[in-house]
């Protein structure tokens, strides 16, 4: 009886790990689709300037999720930023032209934005 209930407080303690995690890193409760993300930076060249870990002419995807970490409007604020072109300097200098990828449909686009938000 007594190695029940402490199984039963193992399970207990599992279950509030488990929502903490999901509250602390709300990117982490998205189901993000990798594959789906990662072949639309792909057509929309993305790795061009971007990379996962390191910064190349823009910031890494892992410091753009880090700037955002705890921000309520971060989905909002980078749906609108990859939603129209618009002009950027580029590390090192020089303006260029931030186009939209060419997502599918909403979700698609919403898929990426998570993707990059859960890389910090
Ligand atoms: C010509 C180079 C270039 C390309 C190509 C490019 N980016 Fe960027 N991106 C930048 C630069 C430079 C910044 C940082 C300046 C800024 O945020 O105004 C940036 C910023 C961002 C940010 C952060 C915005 C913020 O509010 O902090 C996101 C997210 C992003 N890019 C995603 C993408 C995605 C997705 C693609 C592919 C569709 C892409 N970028 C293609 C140069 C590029």
């Amino acid at each position: 009886m007594k190695s029940f209930l402490y199984s039963g407080e193992i399970l207990r303690k599992a279950v509030l790990a488990a929502a903490l995690v999901l509250v602390v890193h709300p990117a982490a409760a998205q189901n993000v689709n990798e594959d789906a993300a990662e072949t639309l930076a792909k057509a929309g060249h993305c790795f061009k300037c971007h990379s996962v870990e390191k910064a190349k002419k823009a910031p890494s995807y892992k410091r753009i999720a880090q700037k955002y970490k705890g921000k309520p409007d971060a989905e909002a604020v980078l749906i609108k930023h990859l939603s129209g072109s618009k002009s950027v300097t580029v590390e090192g200098g020089g303006d260029e032209q931030h186009e939209p990828p060419p997502a599918k449909d909403a979700a698609d686009l919403k898929n990426l934005v998570h993707w990059i938000l859960s890389r910090g």
